[in-house]
């Protein structure tokens, strides 16, 4: 076997993989082997040898304009809004609608030793990302009176505790049959010479391929099958890490339904030219995102006469897909292209000794599903305020931003608004929070809450 091994090895140079074979026990030379066999070489070497494309954002951001947008503008026109939420809620109503849920990331900046959909987060329920996610897709379906399947995309490393949650947590009231847990694929790492690493004597270190690996994974996993074989014709695909998520949000849909979108993304406007969102802008007629740690500062710094960002739209990584478009990009194997990450990888070095650096060693290759924006006909953004849809749990302290702390007040915040809407009084510092179950939005919220109460005390709305 360690022969074969080595022949499909050697012409990529890459057979320091079998270095210690002869100290590892059958069952880990067969996993080794399995891994080996596994490995796209030549794919792996081109990636690594593509390095010359760091003009590339640069050359792009300097064509970059604004991007087709619904903006916040224009939902204060009454008449567009009820048109967009109305064609929205026939969609939900008629069941063709389902959604996609990423929880794949390994969420190494918030130091959480699960995975972090079992962050608890509720500020006064300390429900999990993934209780109050699952919470929200039942109250759409019931407000709608339509299933909505929930496809949920784990990782290799975060797969198996997962599933266990979930289904230990009866999905949190989501019938059985209407989830699928799907598991992404992975993507070696390689040092600054192109070789793989190992991460033990008879491993590979493998990550999650991205969130851009959802479209494979989709597929393989037999999730897009049923989504046709239900007649699911629109995806909303969200990500675990952001509470505020408006799951399947009806004048979102519509918009994408009228403008006959393929694809369609939720945006905020950014509050500062570098803030860490995906840039989405419009080159040469396509729409598209510029990650935010690719977009140059002189770039993102561009001004409008009024003194406003030029390139004002950050992207919150919610999409709403046409099932047709996913089907005809899962057809072309190189529909996303890899993006390059240097990260900090621990290894065994050819001594044999675990290694963990303190500076990257190491480039990571992923794909993400933004990249399918150009290839979409149709494509629009909608922008939502910050308070309303977006507060994503990131970072632990000492960081200044995104961290636990800000994403609970932010939910109060938000839910205390609702109340103060509906005629309710919410006494400064009062922590609130409302279950969708309860009230999945505002409207619902009326008809539920007396006018003049006032809320003085931590409370929980469920
Ligand atoms: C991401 C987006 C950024 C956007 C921001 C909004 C990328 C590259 N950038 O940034 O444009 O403005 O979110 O919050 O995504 N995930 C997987 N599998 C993976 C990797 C990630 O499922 O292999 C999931 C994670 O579970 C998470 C989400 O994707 O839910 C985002 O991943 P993360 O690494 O946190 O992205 P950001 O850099 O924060």
């Amino acid at each position: 076997m360690k022969s074969q091994l080595e022949k499909l090895l050697a012409p990529f140079d890459q057979t320091h993989l079998l270095q210690f074979w002869n100290e590892l026990d059958n069952a880990e030379q067969a996993n080794l082997a399995k891994q080996i066999n596994a490995l796209d070489l030549e794919l792996i070497q081109t990636l690594f040898e593509n390095q010359g494309s760091d003009g590339q954002w640069e050359q792009l951001a300097a064509r970059a304009n604004v991007p087709p947008a619904i903006t916040l503008g224009d939902f204060s026109n009454s008449e567009a809004f009820e048109e967009a939420s109305s064609a929205g809620e026939g969609l939900l109503k008629s069941g063709k609608l389902g959604m996609i849920l990423v929880a794949g990331g390994q969420g190494s900046r918030l130091g959480f030793d699960h995975p972090k959909g079992m962050f608890p987060i509720g500020p006064v329920s300390r429900r999990t990302l993934y209780q109050m996610h699952f919470e929200q897709v039942l109250a759409r379906s019931k407000q709608f009176g339509a299933t909505i399947p929930l496809y949920v995309m784990t990782s290799p490393p975060t797969h198996e505790e997962t599933t266990k949650f979930l289904s230990e947590n009866n999905f949190f009231g989501i019938p059985p049959a209407d989830i699928k847990i799907f598991c992404q694929g992975v993507m070696p790492a390689v040092d600054e010479n192109g070789r793989l690493l190992l991460e033990s004597k008879g491993k590979i270190f493998v990550s999650p391929d991205g969130h851009g690996g959802t479209l494979a994974a989709f597929v393989k996993s037999g999730c897009l099958d049923d989504a046709t074989s239900r007649g699911v014709e629109h995806l909303f695909y969200g990500q675990v890490d952001n509470p505020l998520l408006q799951i399947c949000e009806p004048a979102l849909i519509g918009h994408h339904l009228i403008r006959g979108s393929e694809m369609t993304s939720q945006v905020v406007r950014k509050n500062d030219p570098t803030q860490k969102v995906g840039n989405v802008v419009e080159v040469d007629g396509k729409v598209q995102i510029i990650e935010y740690s690719d977009l140059p500062r002189q770039y993102a710094q561009q001004l409008n006469e009024d003194g406003s960002l030029k390139l004002w739209a950050g992207s919150i990584a919610v999409h709403v897909f046409t099932l047709d478009f996913l089907k005809r990009s899962s057809q072309s194997a190189d529909a996303l292209p890899f993006h390059r990450a240097n990260k900090v990888v621990s290894f065994v070095d050819h001594d044999g000794t675990q290694v963990t650096p303190t500076q990257p060693n190491a480039i990571k290759f992923e794909r993400f599903i933004f990249d399918l924006l150009p290839s979409a006909n149709n494509a629009i953004v909608c922008e939502v305020a910050p308070e309303d849809g977006f507060c994503a749990l990131k970072n632990a302290p000492p960081a200044t931003s995104e961290t636990e702390e800000h994403v609970k007040a932010a939910i109060s915040s938000l839910h205390s608004r609702w109340l103060e809407a509906v005629g309710a009084t919410v006494e400064p510092g009062t922590q609130i929070e409302i279950n969708p179950l309860f009230a999945v939005d505002q409207k619902e919220l009326e008809s539920r809450v007396n006018r003049g109460t006032t809320f003085n005390q931590p409370t929980y709305l469920k």
